[in-house]
């Protein structure tokens, strides 16, 4: 039988989303970061893979740990929120990092200001997950951990 490889998920966060719950609550929710990292630390439990937690309001910290990422995740899920839509510096740290991610909103961007129609990484993630908020996060740890044991099974013939 093939042996069972704990995946290890770097969730980065940009501006703002560490005030959730209390930020525009109609177009974000009430839920809280809190809330949504007990539940994927629960589906991560449930999924025998491992799950770390960076939020930032700078730029230059979120592309430091990006950088810091390599070779010591697997994969990344990231919501880099405002910077999604201007960050050529958090676009070129993902490239990097060179783990396969998916990319996250709350919202649905494209249903929102044409300034949120531009996604600055959307080209070089596996996939996106938009406009079902905090659920979202639950989703793209499974579909992250999806796409790497077929990528390993693949690896391996
Ligand atoms: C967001 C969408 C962005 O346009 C916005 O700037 C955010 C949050 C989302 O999760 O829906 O801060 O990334």
């Amino acid at each position: 039988m093939r042996e069972k490889r704990t995946f290890r998920i770097l969730f980065v966060d940009g501006p703002n989303l560490n005030v959730l719950g209390d930020r525009e609550p109609s177009v974000y929710g009430r839920e809280t970061p809190a809330d949504i990292r007990g539940a994927v630390t629960e589906a991560a439990r449930r999924e025998g893979a491992k799950v770390a937690f960076f939020q930032s309001n700078h730029e230059g910290e979120i592309v430091e740990r990006l950088q810091g990422a390599k070779r010591r995740f697997d994969g990344i899920v990231i919501n880099p929120a405002a910077y999604t839509h201007t960050s050529v510096a958090v676009r070129d740290a993902l490239i990097y990092a060179g783990l396969p991610s998916i990319e996250v909103h709350l919202t649905n961007p494209a249903s929102r200001e044409g300034f949120r129609k531009v996604s600055y990484v959307e080209d070089v993630v596996v996939g996106r997950i938009c406009g079902v908020g905090g659920y979202g996060y639950t989703l793209a740890l499974q579909a992250l951990l999806h796409h790497l044991r077929r990528e390993g099974a693949r690896g391996r013939g």
